[in-house]
């Protein structure tokens, strides 16, 4: 699957360092591109909020579960970091009957996004799953498995989309292996 050079050759079951687990993380907003721009909507998490040996991976793409928490609090809005005010709704529409709070298969990216020419890190899982809206202000504890490749920049936002699915496929097809399905019980509790 991929067959891409710069794919990193994924073990049949996971391998130090991973698994990698969190705590619920809450889930901030990024700049909002990753679903008006690409088509690939992100939630993103604090790096304050993950354990360090989360944050001393190598900048790139990776791969695990996720489970979303509501957080039983009012609509609010938040200013971003470029001073947009958008809404959080803290996961207010997630349902057991949707699956949205399912343990579900995701797909990961830690960088800095040399496409958009981001100067900070951020954290960002895409949840293989369809959701209804955004959840800003839930909650998300995920475990990573794997590691798919380096972050790379790009001179073209299609060819950006044509590698994080290519990613999503990698994530996916790994993820239903036994060895690496075993993990979701680790986001159960
Ligand atoms: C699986 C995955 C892989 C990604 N790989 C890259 C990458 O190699 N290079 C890059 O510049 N951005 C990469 N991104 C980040 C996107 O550029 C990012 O989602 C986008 O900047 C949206 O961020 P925003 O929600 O803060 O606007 C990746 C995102 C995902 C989910």
């Amino acid at each position: 699957m991929g067959g891409r050079p710069f794919d990193v050759p994924i073990p049949e079951e996971p391998k130090a360092p991973f698994p990698i687990i969190t705590e619920y993380c809450d889930i901030v907003c990024g700049f909002g591109r990753g679903s008006t721009d690409l088509g690939i909507p992100t939630a993103n998490v604090e790096i304050e909020e993950v354990p360090p040996r989360m944050n001393l991976l190598d900048l790139g793409v990776y791969f695990g579960f996720a489970h979303l928490e509501k957080v039983d609090k009012e609509l609010t809005h938040v200013n971003r970091k470029d001073g947009q005010k958008v809404a959080y709704n803290y996961g207010s529409h997630l349902t057991e009957e949707n699956g949205d709070l399912d343990i579900l298969p995701m797909v990961l990216s830690i960088g800095r996004n040399p496409f958009y020419g981001n100067d900070f890190k951020t954290i960002e899982l895409h949840i293989l799953h369809d959701f209804t809206d955004n959840f800003y202000g839930a909650k998300v504890k995920f475990n990573i498995l794997g590691h798919i490749r380096q972050e790379l920049d790009y001179t073209t936002k299609e060819a950006l989309i044509r590698d994080i699915n290519i990613d999503i496929e990698i994530a996916r097809s790994t993820l239903l292996k036994k060895s690496y399905l075993k993990y979701k019980e680790e986001l159960r509790c």
